[in-house]
């Protein structure tokens, strides 16, 4: 065992969690006692070293008005990003957000007219389309190709898209939620490419960076294609990473001089969002200055729940295939065997097996008949659920 505990199950119950406390609210259709393995949170204590620093900003009493413009702040995020994917960001280009999916909407926003095109690659993670329908532009899907039980990226699909002059922009989800691909340099070019010659702007969504598989390498989009870096706006977080989503805070790296200026005017002079809270300041602080050795022992600990799962779908659920996932803590597994339309899938998940999943269909059309099981708990909560999963599936 390495030096944290991840099998420890930490009460959560009573802190105004969505994932337990509000489940029948955000999710009425499912039962009281439904085990939610749904939003993308984990179930694992904070690193220690985050507790500690949280306890001594709280013993410091006042807790004001505080601005993440000092170079301890920037120190703390460049250098991780330096540090952990050899990516040297100019704190210039660096700006703050509430979080990735506000920032989204800021840059949908300034990037793209009412009525243009945004592409994004279905099944993907809901709130693209959702934000991107709220702020009435067009959603534009270039759906993932799934072969083999393997997702890539269909490039003649996504190019006869781009050569559409009304569409814009692409957003990039990177390592992709929910299929859990960490694209490689050369797809990450290829992609990039084609955004080139058709002149479109890219959002990289780099939200899950830091949770990657074993023999995996995640390559910021900026990183593998510096040469459109200008176009390229990319959102990362300390979030998914540090289990860290409550507080609320996001890094958002702008190169391009004109859009930096535009996100001014909107985030600051408009909606006055440019001041985070003391506390989501000394938690990303002390995460990327000192949570090193606890990410990479939450990505072994992954593991072993992946492998866990794996075991177990090929031992009692044969009619299950499993993506194996390349990185995020999401797995994607296929139930499309059992023959089940979306509704009656969810409802054996919630009724007869007792678990709260995010279901496939609500990431697109694609992901119909396809689960999303979020595997940062402890491993007692992962075998529960899948053994439920097991019991609900009997005889089907
Ligand atoms: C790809 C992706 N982007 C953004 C978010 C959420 O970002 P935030 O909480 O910072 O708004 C998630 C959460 O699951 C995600 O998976």
């Amino acid at each position: 065992m390495g030096r944290y505990d991840f099998d420890r199950v930490v009460e959560r119950e009573g802190t105004n969690c969505l994932k337990y406390d509000l489940k029948t609210t955000f999710m009425p259709q499912a039962p009281e006692d439904a085990l939610p393995l749904w939003v993308a949170d984990m179930d694992f204590a904070c690193c220690n070293k985050i507790v500690n620093k949280l306890h001594e900003r709280v013993d410091r009493e006042i807790y004001g008005y505080t601005s993440h413009k000092t170079d301890d702040y920037y120190d703390a995020v460049c250098g991780w990003f330096s540090r952990r994917f050899g990516w040297d960001i100019n704190r210039d280009s660096l700006f703050i957000s509430p979080g990735v999916v506000p920032a989204l909407s800021f840059l949908i926003n300034i990037l793209v007219e009412e009525g243009e095109g945004i592409i994004i690659q279905k099944p993907v993670y809901y709130p693209f389309e959702a934000k991107i329908q709220n702020n009435n532009r067009k959603v534009v899907n270039s759906p993932l190709k799934y072969i083999d039980g393997k997702y890539e990226m269909d490039y003649d699909g996504f190019e006869a898209l781009a050569r559409d002059k009304n569409n814009k922009l692409f957003i990039l989800c990177s390592p992709h939620n929910p299929v859990g691909r960490v694209w490689k340099e050369e797809e990450l070019r290829k992609i990039v490419d084609i955004c080139k010659k058709h002149d479109l702007w890219i959002i990289s969504d780099e939200i899950h960076c830091d949770i990657i598989r074993a023999n995996q390498k995640h390559t910021p989009l900026e990183v593998a294609c510096d040469y459109y870096k200008d176009r390229i706006i990319t959102c990362t977080a300390p979030s998914k990473s540090f289990n860290l989503a409550g507080m609320q805070i996001s890094n958002i790296i702008i190169n391009n001089e004109e859009i930096r200026a535009k996100w001014l005017d909107l985030t600051d002079s408009k909606f006055s969002i440019g001041l985070p809270n003391p506390f989501a300041l000394e938690a990303t602080k002390t995460a990327y200055n000192e949570c090193e050795d606890w990410i990479d022992e939450v990505n072994e600990y992954i593991d072993e729940n992946i492998r866990y799962i794996s075991d177990f779908v090929s031992e009692h659920l044969p009619k299950v295939k499993m993506v194996m996932p390349e990185g995020t803590y999401l797995v994607w597994l296929d139930f499309r065997e059992y023959g089940l339309d979306s509704k009656e899938l969810e409802n054996v998940m919630l009724h007869e097996a007792g678990v709260l999943l995010d279901e496939g269909y609500i990431f697109g059309e694609e992901g119909v008949g396809f689960e999303r099981i979020n595997v940062a708990s402890p491993r007692s909560i992962i075998e529960d659920c899948m053994n439920r999963i097991k019991v609900g599936f009997e005889g089907k």
